[in-house]
């Protein structure tokens, strides 16, 4: 359970993390879910391949790992959420945070559709789906468009959600991640093992790792940057929330190291586990979100036992999924319970109204019930104003904060643990936050909006930019 403790800088003592494995593992839960193994493969189907993969492992390396120290420095020295952590030196800054729980709010209004699907196919499996490999693609079609059975699915998975987190930080997360992290690790080397002893899986490998930058465009760089930070849990406040559990003893740089490390292992992973066998299947790489509800099923149809391997992929995929959406669902219910005074159940249940709403309206989008805007579905949209703008420029937000609101100093003692902590490349580091990272990820993001025009994405995209510029303006009310 946590510990009440009053830190030497006068932040406002609050809940901390039982152990140091159990904030790793949190923090490496939050990272590791359905970006990893579900959006990956397919967005690296979608944009061509290894071309895509390098660009984003460069994302990570140099734009993520730095976004992740910066977050877990600023939740731990100002001890506040997402929001409160800009207020509590500027309130002007409250925008950022404000950025976050919206992405926050609008994340969980797709991702426990997505998460239902999962759950669903662990029953969907053990119910025979295997049993009629050429069905399994017609099978997942005619799922995720079905009006009401993904809503059934979707309410059994938030509603999971909502009971973790309204038992409280340590409570929850913390055992939830402990046992279940290394699991999913598990499965999916054993996953991958059997893929790549198929014929023919070596075009998968050449597929994901072989780079052909005819294919990269605007889109393609901004795809990959959305990628690094949704798959990190970035630029929305959530590694502010959880570092703000965090002691002040703990080592931000080798936690950082650690989280990011274990993420991007794991998406690889993933791509590894997926691509070989598609290939082998002569499957098309471009399959989009059924990816893996259909590889999956369709690799273990072909295998004696396959039935026990699909089975413990879709429990360890909805694991993954459900410690990554606790920590999105506590962004928004600790902005509650710091800035709008709720109890902590008070907060749940009001977000998880409005997330249930947004869930049933993306889910039904899928099969073309609901509003659209500029032809698009909800659930696109949702997806589309999170992970391509969002995230990219909260996360840009966030260094600039770092890098010109607070002193290089009281970085430097917050990071090194008042210089207890060797931290050699902290001049790097600080230059990349201060002035690398902020241009980069706007010159990116200005040429993915640009070549989204062509895609028919660059009106969704011009509509979170233009929502960003009115929190910004309304930062003062917030
Ligand atoms: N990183 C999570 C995943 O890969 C999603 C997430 C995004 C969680 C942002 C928290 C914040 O599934």
């Amino acid at each position: 359970m946590a510990h009440h403790s009053s830190s030497h800088d006068g932040t406002p003592s609050r809940e901390n993390w039982g152990s140091r494995v159990g904030f790793i593992m949190a923090a490496a839960g939050s990272a590791v879910g359905l970006g990893n193994i579900w959006k990956f493969p397919y967005t690296a189907g979608e944009s061509g391949g290894g071309a895509f993969v390098l660009i984003y492992l460069f994302f990570v390396i140099f734009i993520g790992f730095s976004v992740m120290l910066t977050e877990f420095s600023l939740g731990r020295k100002t001890g506040r959420a997402a929001v409160g952590a800009f207020k509590s030196v500027d309130k002007r800054w409250s925008f950022t945070g404000v950025i976050g729980v919206l992405s926050g709010l609008l994340i969980m209004g797709f991702y426990p559709v997505v998460g239902g699907w999962a759950l669903a196919y662990i029953f969907k499996v053990g119910g025979g789906l295997l049993n009629e490999p050429s069905a399994i693609g017609a099978t997942f079609d005619g799922f995720i468009t079905n009006p009401l059975e993904p809503l059934y699915w979707m309410a059994a998975y938030l509603l999971v959600n909502l009971l973790v987190v309204a038992k409280g930080i340590s409570g929850g997360i913390e055992k939830a991640g402990k046992v279940l992290m290394p699991m999913l690790f598990f499965i999916l080397i054993i996953i991958a093992v059997k893929g790549l002893t198929l014929p023919g899986s070596g075009k998968g490998l050449e597929f994901l790792f072989s780079p052909d930058f005819s294919k990269v465009n605007g889109e393609v760089v901004l795809a990959a940057l959305g990628q690094a930070f949704f798959s990190l849990s970035l630029g929305m406040g959530c590694m502010i929330t959880y570092g703000s559990y965090l002691k002040k003893k703990e080592n931000l740089v080798q936690n950082t190291a650690i989280v990011t490390g274990m993420d991007t292992a794991v998406a690889l992973l993933a791509g590894i586990a997926m691509f070989p066998a598609m290939f082998a299947f002569s499957m098309e790489p471009a399959a989009g979100p059924g990816l893996v509800f259909v590889v999956v099923p369709q690799l273990f149809a072909e295998m004696t036992g396959g039935m026990i391997f699909a089975l413990i992929f879709f429990i360890g995929l909805t694991v993954a999924a459900l410690t990554s959406s606790v920590s999105l669902l506590e962004v928004v219910v600790a902005y509650l319970i710091d800035e709008k005074q709720l109890s902590r159940p008070k907060a749940v249940i009001a977000a998880g109204s409005v997330m249930v709403l947004l869930c049933i309206m993306a889910s039904l989008s899928l099969g073309g019930v609901g509003p659209t805007l500029f032809d698009t579905g909800l659930f696109d949209i949702f997806d589309l104003l999170t992970d391509k703008i969002f995230l990219a420029i909260g996360g840009m937000f966030i260094c600039i904060f770092a890098g010109w609101k607070l002193s290089k100093q009281e970085l430097k003692q917050e990071i090194t643990n008042d210089g207890e902590i060797s931290f050699p490349l902290f001049n790097l580091w600080y230059g990349l936050v201060k002035y690398v990272i902020p241009v980069a990820v706007a010159i990116v993001a200005i040429g993915g909006i640009l070549s989204g025009f062509d895609s028919g994405k660059g009106p969704i995209m011009i509509l979170g930019i233009s929502i960003i510029a009115l929190l910004a303006l309304l930062s003062k009310k917030l």
